[in-house]
C-alpha cells in the first residue's frame, strides 16, 4: 500500500520523494510562475523564457479541449504536481471539482496554499485512489513514467501498465477521455556517453523509473480505451528542459543557497540529458488521447 502522509513508506515512494520533495522555493525558481513540470507548446520564433508561461497555458488549454473537460462536474489529474492543471480547470474552464493525486507532501502543501475550494489534492498513489462516482475526464501529464519500476520483469511491467489502464477505466465514465503526455524510449545507440547518462538517470535521479516503449502503452490499453490520437511532441518537452536550464543558470547562486551544490548539479545534468535525448529522438514525448470504452471494469 502506498497511501501515505507521514508514515514510513516503501522504497518506491521514497524514490519519488527524493526528486519531488526538493523545496517548493527551488521548484519555483526552476519552473517559473507556470509551476508545470512537463512540456509546453511554444510557437515558432517565440523566446523560450519570455513565452514559457504562455506555452504552458497553451498546452493546458489544448489538453482540456482534447479531453472535452470544459464545464465538467468532476475531473481527475493523476500525478498532479503543483496543481496548475487543477487550478486552470476550475478558474478558467468552469470545472466544478478537480481532484489530484501525488506522492509528494510538499506539492500538496503548495496546492493547499492556493486556497482554491474546488481543488482536492490527495497524497496517495494512483492505484489506491477511489472515487464515489466516475470522473468525466482525466489527465496524466508526464507522470506515468514513474508508475512502473525498472526492477520488474518485462512480463510484470506489462501487467503493471495494464493495471494502470484498468484503474483509469474504473475511474472514468464510459465515453470520457484520458489525455496524457508520456515519454517513451527508442532503442538508443549504445555509445559510452548514452550508457553513462541513462545509468545516471536511472540510478541517481529517478531510481527505478522505467521509460516504456510506445507499444507497451498501445497494447495494454486495448479493450479498455480507444486510442483516439497519438502524436509525438518531443520538442514540447526538450524546449521546457532548455527553459528550466536557463532559469537555473540565471539564478544559480540562489538555487545553491536554497538547496546545495549537489542538488543543483544533479538537476543540471539530468535536464541536459533529457533535452539532448529528446532532441536526438532517443526519448519521445507522446500526447495520447484515449476514449474510455463502454463496459464494466473487471
Ligand atoms: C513530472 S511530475 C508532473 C506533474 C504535473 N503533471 C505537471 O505536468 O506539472 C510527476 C508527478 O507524478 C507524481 N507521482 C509519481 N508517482 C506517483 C504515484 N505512484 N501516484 C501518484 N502520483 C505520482 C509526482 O508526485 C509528480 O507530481
Amino acid at each position: 500500500m502506498t497511501t501515505v502522509m507521514n508514515r514510513p513508506v516503501n522504497p518506491e515512494v521514497e524514490a519519488i520523494r527524493h526528486h519531488y520533495e526538493v523545496s517548493n522555493a527551488f521548484y519555483r525558481l526552476l519552473l517559473g510562475p507556470a509551476m508545470m513540470y512537463s512540456g509546453g507548446y511554444w510557437e515558432d520564433g517565440e523566446d523560450l523564457r519570455a513565452a514559457h508561461e504562455t506555452a504552458q497555458e497553451r498546452k493546458l488549454d489544448t489538453f482540456v479541449e482534447l479531453a472535452g473537460a470544459a464545464g465538467a462536474a468532476r475531473v481527475l489529474d493523476i500525478g498532479s504536481g503543483w496543481g496548475t492543471m487543477l487550478d486552470r480547470l476550475t478558474t478558467v474552464h468552469g470545472v466544478d471539482r478537480a481532484v489530484g493525486v501525488t506522492l509528494s507532501r510538499t506539492q500538496k502543501e503548495f496546492v493547499d496554499g492556493l486556497g482554491n475550494p474546488k481543488i482536492d489534492v490527495r497524497v496517495e498513489s494512483w492505484e489506491d485512489h477511489r472515487a464515489e462516482e466516475p470522473y468525466d475526464a482525466a489527465f496524466c501529464v508526464n507522470a506515468l513514467e514513474h508508475f512502473v519500476l525498472s526492477s520488474l520483469t518485462p512480463r510484470e511491467r506489462v501487467a503493471r501498465f495494464r493495471e494502470f489502464f484498468t484503474q483509469c477505466h474504473r475511474l472514468i465514465k464510459p465515453g470520457g477521455r484520458l489525455v496524457m503526455h508520456v515519454m517513451t524510449v527508442e532503442n538508443p545507440p549504445l555509445t559510452r556517453q548514452i550508457i553513462d547518462d541513462l545509468k545516471f538517470l536511472q540510478r541517481e535521479e529517478f531510481p527505478g523509473c522505467y521509460i516504456p516503449h510506445l507499444h507497451h502503452l498501445t497494447a495494454t490499453c486495448e479493450g479498455l480505451f480507444e486510442v483516439t490520437e497519438i502524436r509525438n511532441e518531443r520538442e514540447s518537452f526538450s524546449r521546457a528542459c532548455r527553459a528550466w536550464l536557463e532559469n537555473l543558470a540565471e539564478r544559480r547562486a540562489e538555487a545553491v543557497e536554497l538547496e546545495n551544490e549537489e542538488v543543483v548539479a544533479r538537476f543540471e545534468r539530468y535536464l541536459d540529458i533529457f533535452a539532448y535525448t529528446l532532441e536526438d529522438g532517443i526519448f519521445n514525448n507522446f500526447r495520447m488521447v484515449l476514449t474510455r470504452r463502454e463496459g464494466e471494469t473487471r
